[in-house]
């Protein structure tokens, strides 16, 4: 009788073999044959009615169709958990095949760029680069730079006043020049330039612009005069322009500087024989600059008798506009990527 409830299992076993299809059916024919109430757990629990001296046979009999379960229960299981595999990795497979995809990298602003290179020509010929405040004082805006209130210099440069007729947007970096010499205290030698931003009250358009920027510089030290700045204009013209470039000075008026002149430079473009970029002249007025005005030294601690100096301002856009040919100073402050990489090909052509 016994052998033939072994024999229906294994019989049972044969059938379910062949109908499963999915792990979940595998694991409920665990449960239909070892489960607590399984048909092979609750023919092992027969084995306390067998007498003794058949026990032993049982449960070899027993373990027979628990091994057979078993074995095709494991084999199973693994087959379909290999197939779920297989799949899932042809699913995620990588197709080297394909382009990498491209992550869109910036370039710098053209502005900066040209920022850059004149500070490390001025940096090699040991000026520091310093910083001063967009939102500054009228008294070194304008007064102790020998503009005192009512000057009508103050007519072209009127700018955004913040608080009353004290605090302003700095129309000009020439207010650094001040803050420069008040922390030299009157005692220390200066060589410093400062690019920075300045605002006018003015109608935006192609070549005007409410903000722009400007690269100051002073030097003060014993003995200077105009051929010092001479050289040292010479120097940054032919770094930024070319060997070949010139400069030369002409008479100019500025409150802060005496004599003040204004720098030209010899038009890189047509090397002199007249073209639009210099407007037939051979020339390009590329700063103003002056040896620093006594009232100036004066006013900011240095004694005009033992000190002197020169100052100078370039327009940083106009300068990136003559160096990479651009006739839209708006171009410097939108963000169009594809404008900032035009130049940076033609920058390292
Ligand atoms: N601050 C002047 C301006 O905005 C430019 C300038 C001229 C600066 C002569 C100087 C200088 O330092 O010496 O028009």
């Amino acid at each position: 009788m016994e052998n033939k409830k072994f024999d229906e299992i294994k019989q049972l076993i044969e059938i379910d073999k062949n109908s499963i299809n999915d792990l979940k059916e595998v694991n409920d024919l665990k449960v239909k044959y070892l489960g607590k109430k399984g048909l092979i757990s609750e023919l092992n629990a027969e084995i306390r009615n067998i007498p003794n001296e058949e026990k032993r046979e049982f449960g070899q009999k027993v373990n027979e169709v628990r091994n057979l379960f078993t074995e095709f229960y494991e084999e199973k299981k693994n087959e379909l958990e290999e197939a779920i595999l297989n799949e899932k990795l042809a699913k995620e497979a990588l197709d080297i095949n394909l382009p990498a995809t491209k992550i869109p990298t910036g370039s710098p602003n053209i502005l900066e760029k040209l920022i850059e290179e004149v500070e490390e020509v001025f940096m090699s010929m040991g000026y520091d680069v310093v910083d001063g405040p967009e939102i500054e004082y009228d008294k070194y805006n304008f007064e102790m730079l020998n503009i005192p209130k009512g000057h009508p210099a103050r007519d072209a440069q009127d700018t955004f006043y913040l608080e009353g007729e004290e605090i302003l947007l700095r129309s000009q970096t020439s207010p650094v020049q001040v803050r420069t010499m008040l922390e030299g205290k009157g005692e220390i030698p200066i060589r410093m330039i400062c690019p920075g931003k300045t605002y006018r009250r003015d109608d935006d358009d192609a070549t005007h612009s409410h903000q722009f920027m400007q690269i100051e510089g002073l030097l003060v030290d014993k003995n200077i005069s105009l051929s010092d700045l001479k050289g040292t204009i010479d120097v940054i013209a032919k770094r930024l322009f070319g060997e070949e470039v010139e400069s030369r000075f002409r008479p100019s008026y500025y409150q802060f500087t005496e004599p003040s002149v204004e720098v030209d430079i010899t038009c890189f473009n047509c090397k002199g024989d007249g073209c639009n970029l210099c407007k037939k002249t051979g020339w390009i007025t590329v700063a103003g600059a002056g040896i620093v005005h006594p009232n100036v030294l004066k006013m900011a601690g240095y004694d005009p008798k033992v000190w002197s100096g020169f100052a100078f301002g370039f327009g940083a856009e106009r300068l990136a506009m003559l160096k990479y040919d651009i006739n839209d100073l708006r171009v410097f402050y939108n963000t169009d990527l594809r404008e900032s990489k035009v130049f940076d090909r033609k920058d390292s052509d």
